[in-house]
């Protein structure tokens, strides 16, 4: 089996599924056209059959991206199968995504539907869609609620229909690591050719376990992983393709896989789809987040300035960062207050940097930020009151 997993971004469809985080056709073809030069794999790019401009936004980004492949999200219903169909064929490699449910609590309560009227509709819609597309991903819906059996069965359907990649969401985010990757240990044994087949996951963050469930399902066999820019999607959201690539990428020696993700764009990603969504991301993010690679504290800051892998297991500018920032605050030590002050263009020593770092804890005990031109104040206001 590959090493390399592929990555499936869903921002512009699972992404823009957040209440309130719709995206303009021209935001949508920006996304998508940074998404393909930056490596990702397969690009969801909408919903075609969900509105007039989910469509125009499939086909526009169907026409303008060169590599990535193209995929079109449809139900389980003929007119979902053709209108996805319609939309990315005129890309250089297009892909109809279709999906219905399979656990009990979705078949009785939403679909109405018995396990047998289910298989049916897969082999169905399936068929359906490999007469319109060679590229077939097959959905079960809420997978890590239906039983393993049915599951397998579902599977072996699906494969069988002429689906090429075979996705096993945890739609509500409910699922546990080691039960993720036992699912897919499971189906994978038990389905009949379920080696021509491309296994995914897909993981919802309810539980904060998203990354954690697609690195697991990814170790149970998996090697396309679902996931969007800053983890944006319904309710809390889907595993963020950045800590996804970023984990593959710093623990190559317990996670032995590649991507083809060029890393130092992600930073680039996450400012656009921010913008795009109006959706800001927190500040401890990881690996986006503003405060992602600065330090304050003082024992962290005086490490860093020693060396910076005291306190940093990623370099800044592997994802797109310039530089580590030493915020200085209440908490900094006299090391870092030193280096800021030469970096501003102050030499002291003495008597002198012991009083200037008196009045920064000072001033910073009463401020909640401490920028540059207040320490540029202090310092001066200081140099007058010794002339005077
Ligand atoms: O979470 C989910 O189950 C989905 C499917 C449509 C793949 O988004
Ligand atoms: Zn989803």
């Amino acid at each position: 089996m590959s090493d390399q997993i592929i990555i499936f971004d869903t921002t512009l469809r699972d992404g823009e599924q957040s209440p309130g985080a719709s995206m303009t056709l021209d935001e949508k073809v920006q996304i998508a056209t940074l998404l393909d030069e930056m490596g990702v794999d397969v690009i969801e790019a909408g919903f075609p059959i969900a509105s007039e401009g989910d469509f125009e936004a499939v086909s526009e980004i169907a026409r303008q991206v060169e590599t990535s492949v193209i995929a079109g999200l449809a139900r389980a219903i003929p007119a979902d199968i053709d209108r996805a169909g319609e939309a990315v064929r005129h890309a250089r490699r297009p892909r109809i995504h279709t999906f219905v449910s399979t656990s009990p609590i979705h078949l009785e309560h939403q679909m109405k539907k018995n396990q047998d009227e289910v298989l049916e509709i897969i082999n169905a819609t399936v068929r359906q869609a490999r007469n319109l597309c060679d590229d077939i991903e097959w959905s079960a819906m809420d997978a890590t609620r239906t039983p393993l059996d049915y599951l397998a069965k579902c599977v072996e359907v699906a494969i069988r229909a002429g689906a090429t990649t075979i996705n096993l969401p945890d739609t509500v985010g409910y699922c546990v690591p080691a039960e993720y990757k036992a699912m897919f240990e499971y189906v994978r044994a038990n389905v009949p050719d379920a080696d021509k087949a491309v296994f995914s996951v897909h993981c919802h963050n309810d539980l904060g376990l998203a990354v954690a469930n697609s690195l697991a399902g990814v170790e149970g066999g998996a090697r396309q992983v679902e996931c969007t820019i800053n983890g944006l999607g319904e309710r809390a959201g889907n595993a963020a393709l950045e800590e996804i690539v970023m984990a593959v990428r710093t623990r190559a020696d317990v996670l032995p896989y590649t991507t083809r993700v060029d890393t130092t764009q992600l930073t680039r990603a996450s400012k656009l789809v921010a913008v795009a969504s109006g959706f800001t991301v927190q500040y401890n993010k990881a690996i986006v987040g503003k405060n992602a690679f600065a330090h304050e504290s003082g024992i962290h800051q005086d490490g860093m300035l020693k060396h910076a892998e005291t306190y940093e297991i990623m370099r800044p500018e592997d994802v797109g960062v310039r530089a580590t920032s030493l915020v200085m605050g209440k908490h900094s030590g006299r090391h870092a207050f030193k280096e800021k002050l030469a970096e501003l263009g102050y030499e002291l020593g003495g008597n002198a940097l012991q009083e200037a770092f008196r009045r920064f804890k000072d001033l910073a005990d009463r401020k909640k930020h401490v920028y540059d031109e207040d320490i540029e104040a202090l310092i001066e206001d200081h140099i007058t009151e010794d002339a005077e």
